[in-house]
């Protein structure tokens, strides 16, 4: 058994586990003797994960917990759960989202408000259960995956960069909020990145998931690294950290415009121009 490792005797909870940036927030959090609490609805790769990663790096726990967080109950469950198994969830990761793309006045509305369930009011009570404990110690961590387009409108993904625009803002409320204690919350705002993410969103097609991608296990380190220290925000990536710096500078309709741009599908526009000639 390895000692001395800094989450020896720790859990970190991670949402989204069994895809993308999750799976590697739970390599990086198993590496430094974390245990673990993994939760996502596809529980065969948790388990898969889970357990390799307790026998690689010798943790005392891995808790699987398959759950859908677009259910109203389901952060509350998973509190009561965790309550009632005896399990303190030293930090907690926020990463579980998804998107939707394509115009609003087409999109699917029973869609679009699991997608708030998820990526707001999943992220919103989860961290309300968990801060209150940690607030009761006065320790803890808190990590939240926003979005580069938390930083600027996102045409044809509308509803999802105004739910990664409340993540952020919501996490550097927080963080101010918590400044005199021993709490931190991170925002992780990636860019377009080597998920599932883009698949899922029905968006595969477009200049962004076509163009250049981060790779996942760089994006989750650089997280990672930044939840250690307790930074309030970090953007991933260089270029990224362009494009942010470009959009305290540019008008929002000039940042819509480039976002719509990299939102769309390259195909479909050819094929309207050629059915227009
Ligand atoms: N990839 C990008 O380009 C990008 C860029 C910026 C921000 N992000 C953000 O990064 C986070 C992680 O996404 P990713 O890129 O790693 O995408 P991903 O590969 O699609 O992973 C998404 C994870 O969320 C889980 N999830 C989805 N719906 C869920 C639900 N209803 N209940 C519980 N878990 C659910 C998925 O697991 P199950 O399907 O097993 O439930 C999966 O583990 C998201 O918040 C996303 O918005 C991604």
């Amino acid at each position: 058994m390895k000692k001395n490792r800094i989450g020896q005797g720790k859990t970190a909870l991670i949402t989204g586990a069994s895809n993308g940036f999750g799976m590697e927030f739970a390599k990086l959090f198993a590496k430094d003797g974390f245990n673990l609490v993994l939760v996502a609805r596809t529980e065969d790769r948790m388990k898969d994960l889970g357990y390799s990663l307790q026998d690689e790096y010798s943790l005392e726990k891995v808790c699987i917990i398959t759950s859908d967080l677009t259910e109203p109950d389901a952060p509350q469950d998973i509190y009561d759960e965790l309550k009632r198994i005896g399990v303190q969830v030293d930090v907690l990761v926020n990463n579980a989202g998804v998107g939707l793309h394509g115009f609003f006045h087409e999109t699917d509305l029973d869609k679009e408000e699991e997608i708030i369930q998820l990526n707001i009011t999943a992220v919103m009570k989860l961290t309300k259960l968990f801060l209150r404990d940690m607030k009761a110690r006065n320790e803890g961590k808190i990590l939240n995956v926003a979005s580069i387009v938390s930083l600027m409108p996102a045409p044809l993904m509308a509803v999802y960069a105004a739910t990664k625009a409340f993540v952020l803002s919501f996490s550097e409320a927080l963080s101010n909020e918590l400044k005199d204690t021993n709490i931190t919350v991170t925002a992780l705002c990636p860019g377009a990145s080597n998920t599932y993410f883009f698949k899922r969103a029905q968006a595969e097609n477009t200049r962004a998931a076509n163009g250049p991608l981060s790779e996942p296990d760089v994006v989750a380190k650089d997280g990672y690294a930044a939840l250690m220290k307790g930074e309030v925000k970090i953007v991933s990536g260089l270029m990224n950290k362009v494009q942010a710096a470009t959009s305290n500078l540019l008008p929002d309709t000039a940042l819509a415009s480039t976002m719509r741009y990299q939102m769309e599908e390259e195909a479909e526009k050819e094929t309207q121009y050629h059915s227009s000639l």
